[in-house]
């Protein structure tokens, strides 16, 4: 049986199993979520990663260049499982130096007609320690490959922490992760953590980046790299200053992009998710991201992981086209399982 067959019936099949999923808990999403995740932690781990075109990236050996998205497996709970689905690595977290429950529920919304997802989940994690702790069982430190695949984790600041704080809340996280994340992703990103994305501003950034790649270089002689991920709602002035501040740092790249506050591209069964407090992801972000990722690998010589919007292997060619190096899907893998993952591994020109 060739591929693309063998793709095709993963996706029959994953649909099938989708339908059951979106049904699951009354069709609460947070519960399917959370069920899905249990299930997937209970699984043996297996260190046999897809190899495909393997490619060095901030001195990171990927297996293939297609990524699981940060907040699928905020905890780490399922990190042994994602090497089986295809992924070439896995962005855990996002995790903050304290543990806290994250905003009110519900908190995560289906946009089924749009292919979309509204979530304003604000971070519910159990912390960076807890994380280091749960990665430490499973056998993970830096570059071993424990679990076949690179881990790269994504640290946000704590929502009690004021913004003044937010340096030492991040060297926190970072001191307790760096010894166990291939590479670290600073999220000053997210709409759902109030005054976050104000770290995105030139100054700010250049002081937060600053402060985490000489404490990584600190504490090691290979330093973790470090990767900014931004928001595609970051545009004209404010966009050119913050991508100057990233390539005056030692920032190893960028991921490029978070959710958008912005509420373009709902199918009319979805508008009532306009009014809805949180960040869009999906088929409505699919074209915001791939302009966004170009203006960014248009701005910097550094490598650039491409998320956002990309739901079929069509729009995986065409974020490489925009200038990815490196992709990550969290919402197509959603709607469209593992046969996405698949898919975009299979794709003519992933060099
Ligand atoms: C429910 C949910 C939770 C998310 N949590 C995080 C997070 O904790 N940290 C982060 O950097 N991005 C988070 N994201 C954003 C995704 O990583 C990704 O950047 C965004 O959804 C766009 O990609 P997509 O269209 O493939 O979903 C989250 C997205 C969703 C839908």
């Amino acid at each position: 049986m060739g591929r693309p067959v063998i793709t095709s019936g993963l996706r029959t099949g994953y649909h099938l199993v989708r339908s059951g999923l979106f049904r699951y808990g009354g069709g609460d999403p947070e519960r399917a979520h959370e069920a899905m995740i249990g299930w997937l932690g209970r699984l043996p781990a297996t260190t046999r990663a897809t190899v495909r075109a393997p490619v060095d990236v901030a001195g990171i050996r990927f297996p293939n260049r297609v990524g699981l998205a940060a907040g699928m497996d905020k905890d780490g709970t399922a990190a042994a499982a994602w090497t089986r689905f295809g992924f070439g690595f896995a962005e855990l977290g996002t995790v903050t130096a304290l543990p806290q429950p994250g905003n009110p529920k519900p908190r995560i919304f289906r946009a089924v007609a749009s292919q979309g997802i509204v979530n304003r989940m604000g971070f519910n994690n159990h912390g960076a320690g807890a994380l280091a702790e749960t990665l430490r069982a499973k056998g993970v430190a830096r570059g071993n490959r424990a679990l076949g695949i690179p881990l790269g984790i994504s640290i946000g600041k704590s929502k009690v922490t004021p913004l003044e704080g937010a340096v030492d809340d991040y060297l926190t996280s970072l001191r307790a992760l760096a010894p166990l994340a291939d590479y670290v992703a600073v999220n000053v990103s997210s709409p759902n953590t109030p005054g976050l994305r104000a770290l995105q501003s030139a100054r700010e950034l250049a002081q937060l980046l600053s402060a985490l790649t000489s404490e990584a270089a600190a504490l090691s002689p290979r330093p973790v790299p470090i990767f900014v991920k931004l928001a595609p709602d970051l545009v004209g002035d404010d966009f050119a200053e913050t991508m100057a501040a990233i390539n005056h740092s030692a920032v190893a790249g960028v991921i490029a992009t978070n959710t958008t506050l912005a509420r373009d591209g709902l199918a009319p069964s979805d508008r009532g998710l306009v009014d809805e407090p949180g960040g869009l992801s999906g088929r409505p972000l699919t074209r915001r991201a791939l302009e966004f990722v170009e203006a960014v690998a248009g701005a910097t010589d550094r490598p650039v992981m491409g998320v956002g919007g990309i739901m079929s292997p069509a729009d995986g060619a065409r974020m490489f086209g925009a200038g990815a190096t490196l992709l990550q899907i969290y919402t197509g893998f959603i709607y469209e399982g593992p046969a996405l993952v698949r898919g975009l591994n299979e794709l003519e020109g992933n060099p």
